[in-house]
């Protein structure tokens, strides 16, 4: 037993309830706020650390909690990963060069509920690789958020993404995945962003979880750095990464973490 309300699938998996979709829009969208924020303190010669101090403050003032700081270890209220950094880059004095791609995770708890979202951002010119990758990411989220409806699977999710992302020769990380959240930051299932249609756990409205899948412009292999955190793709390929927090509901979904400024994509706006 624990003490949360919601009944549990037979795969772990937590059924919320309406108080539970208020709490996570909360969440979500000061998450999302935040990111949108970011924007202007993305630029040539700024450090990662000076972003992350950003997000740490407008978390203290919005009255919320950081979910990353003091998680494993983790000291900061962000992850921000540039160039080949697939996720868990820790922000530092690092200075943004120009044509810099960059995720920036925030990860948020207000009232209890987790707001979970990512997006890429730009210092100075967007080359064109880095564009195309950037588009088709961003792209491949919003065909797995497609996927998401009572009765469709996981695995018609991951599907979604993988034969689009693929589709385009770009691969999909398998060694990261999304994650049910509610009042606990990782909780079941893993949310894989590859797999066959009508494989995994059947979505059910009331459940929470994140999609977030992480494409390279290479191979999708990576490794985790000597600080045990930094992820980075091994062929040194570019990386890219975008973030929703979402419920399911009767016909769909609502995505929690969506942008209040329209920003979501670096390219609008
Ligand atoms: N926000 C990340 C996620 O999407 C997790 C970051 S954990 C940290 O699940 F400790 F690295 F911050
Ligand atoms: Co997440
Ligand atoms: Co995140």
């Amino acid at each position: 037993m624990d003490d949360f309300k919601g009944r549990l699938t037979k795969d772990g998996i937590r059924i919320h309830d309406s108080d539970g979709f208020a709490g996570m829009h909360r969440a979500g969208q000061l998450a999302a706020r935040i990111l949108d924020e970011m924007a202007p303190l993305v630029f040539p010669g700024q450090t990662t650390a000076a972003i992350d101090e950003a997000i740490e403050r407008m978390v203290e003032e919005a009255g919320a909690t950081s979910a990353t700081i003091g998680y494993r270890g983790y000291k900061h209220a962000s992850c921000i990963s540039v160039n080949h950094v697939v996720c868990h880059g820790i922000p530092g004095p690092k200075v943004l060069k120009d044509g810099d791609i960059l995720n920036i995770d925030v990860t948020v708890i207000v009232d209890g509920w987790f707001g979970d979202t990512s997006r890429m951002y730009v210092a100075g010119k967007l080359g064109r690789k880095a564009e195309r990758l950037i588009r088709v990411t961003h792209d491949a989220l919003f065909k797995g958020i497609e996927a998401v409806r009572p009765g469709n699977t996981f695995g018609d999710i991951g599907h979604a993404i993988q034969s689009f992302v693929e589709g385009h020769r770009m691969s999909v990380v398998r060694d990261f995945c999304g994650h049910g959240l509610g009042q606990v930051f990782h909780a079941p299932p893993n949310v894989l962003h590859y797999g066959r249609p009508g494989t995994g756990p059947v979505l059910e409205e009331g459940m929470f979880f994140t999609i977030e899948p992480m494409v390279n412009l290479g191979r999708p292999e990576t490794k985790v750095l000597a600080d045990d955190w930094t992820a980075v793709t091994r062929d040194k390929s570019l990386s890219a990464q975008f973030e929703h927090s979402i419920g399911v509901t009767a016909t769909g979904c609502e995505i929690f973490t969506l942008s209040p400024a329209g920003r979501f994509h670096p390219t609008w706006g």
